[in-house]
């Protein structure tokens, strides 16, 4: 791989250098702008994955779904509301945070194993609720339960759509999530055996989804380009737009006008008496809600922006975990998710209290560009990475991961956004 790295450098030097370059209309600064960026970057924004064996991490998917997707679709996905200050706030919260490696350890193999509500995972990592799905992928969720399936990994089902065939490729039933669950739902979810649901009670007010905004007004040539859309939100079922609007203003639309949730604390209440599922809330942030969350009675809190898509705190899931941690003191579990790259992050999270942790966008780009095989390559890149971290920290268990392996980074961090 290095060879192949060094090659298509050399290759991009050549054609900087190149007429063939202006010839194309393109400038010789841009490539030469390239060039200067680490060879990673470089190539991760030029190089566009062929197989999921070829995909070296999480970015490698993104930049495959960006060139699968139509913009509105990737952009929908893939930014965050309003100036963006939630989501880089959210990427750059890890980066606050540096591992405290160690040497000469003598260990080469950790143990994933995570316990929640009494039964064992395989790794602590999960899969997030993602609406929309068909949006970037014709089977959706069906693609997602055979991935979770062979990877044996923790699957929150957004909606209920197609509950009993994703159950069935699942091999068992998936948690779900939505909003304030009526009785009717419970039952049906409860008939089929549903072990948890997840309420997402951070829809409140709605997102400024300025990129997908902005396409909109700035209207889009060729939004039907390679569209195999079968999203209900704007689609028939032979993908045919049945809105009158075109696909950007209802996608701009979707992106603004969600957010309507005036649940409050005695919704809370009445649900739990209405349920023997586990009850989780998910977009729990501030410690003061994670203390009211337990005295309503449910089983865990999701700490989480909602991959900064409707949260205008300006702030990251990251930095409201260890508060949240303490407020919590041991009682409910613990789930953390937004801006998860890499096992790293992952291990982060671990070593601040969570007790799991999601993936959203990871696991959709990989959704979009290389269907089940791609999220269980995911999965399974993600897994490995944070074996790396248990490995070199010397936490040979999720138990063993802690505070004490992370070294806070002190003044500025370099900016990241994806
Ligand atoms: C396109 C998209 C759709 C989402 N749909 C839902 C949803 O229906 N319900 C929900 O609770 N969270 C939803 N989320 C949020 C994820 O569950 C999760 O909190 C978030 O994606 C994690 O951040 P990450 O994308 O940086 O990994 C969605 C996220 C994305 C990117």
């Amino acid at each position: 791989m290095v060879e192949h790295s060094s090659d298509r450098r050399a290759f991009l030097r050549f054609l900087a250098a190149s007429p063939v370059l202006a010839a194309a209309g393109l400038s010789s600064d841009w490539f030469s702008g390239l060039l200067s960026e680490p060879i990673s970057a470089q190539e991760q924004n030029t190089y566009i994955i062929k197989t999921v064996r070829e995909a070296l991490n999480v970015f490698d998917f993104r930049a495959a779904a960006r060139a699968k997707l139509s913009l509105p679709h990737f952009t929908e996905f893939d930014e965050g509301v309003f100036n963006q200050e939630t989501q880089i706030a959210d990427r750059n919260a890890y980066a606050r945070y540096q591992l405290k490696v160690r040497r000469l350890l003598g260990i080469s193999q950790v143990d994933q194993s995570t316990q929640l509500f009494g039964r064992t995972w395989e790794s602590p990592l999960y899969l997030c609720p993602v609406g929309r799905l068909r949006a970037i992928h014709p089977d959706g969720n069906l693609a997602i339960a055979p991935a979770a399936n062979r990877k044996r990994t923790l699957e929150i089902m957004s909606g209920t759509q197609d509950l009993e065939k994703v159950n069935q490729l699942r091999g068992e039933p998936v948690w779900i999530c939505g909003g304030r669950p009526s009785a009717e739902t419970i039952k049906r979810l409860e008939s089929v055996g549903t072990p948890a649901y997840v309420w997402t009670v951070d829809t409140v007010g709605g997102g400024n989804q300025i990129g997908a905004r902005a396409v909109q007004r700035a209207g889009v040539p060729n939004l039907e380009r390679r569209n195999d859309a079968r999203c209900s939100s704007c689609h028939d079922s032979e993908g045919r737009i049945t809105l009158s609007d075109s696909m950007a203003e209802v996608i701009g639309a979707l992106g603004s006008l969600r957010g309507n949730d005036t649940s409050t604390w005695a919704d809370v209440r009445r649900v739990r008496d209405l349920t023997k599922m586990k009850l989780i809330l998910k977009g729990v942030v501030a410690p003061e809600d994670a203390e009211l969350a337990i005295k309503a009675g449910v089983d865990g809190i999701v700490v989480s922006t909602h991959a900064a898509h409707e949260d205008a705190s300006g702030r990251g899931s990251l930095e409201w975990l260890p508060e949240v941690v303490a407020a919590v003191g041991g009682k409910i579990a613990v789930f953390h998710d937004s801006g998860i790259r890499s096992g790293a992050d992952i291990f982060k999270a671990l070593a601040l209290g969570a007790n799991a942790v999601g993936i959203g966008r990871a696991q959709a780009w990989s959704l979009a560009s290389f269907g089940t095989e791609g999220v269980e390559t995911v999965i399974e890149l993600l897994r490995r990475e944070l074996q790396v971290a248990m490995v070199q920290t010397g936490a040979t268990s999720i138990s063993r991961i802690s505070k004490s392996m992370l070294i806070p980074v002190s003044g500025s961090v370099s900016s990241r956004m994806q």
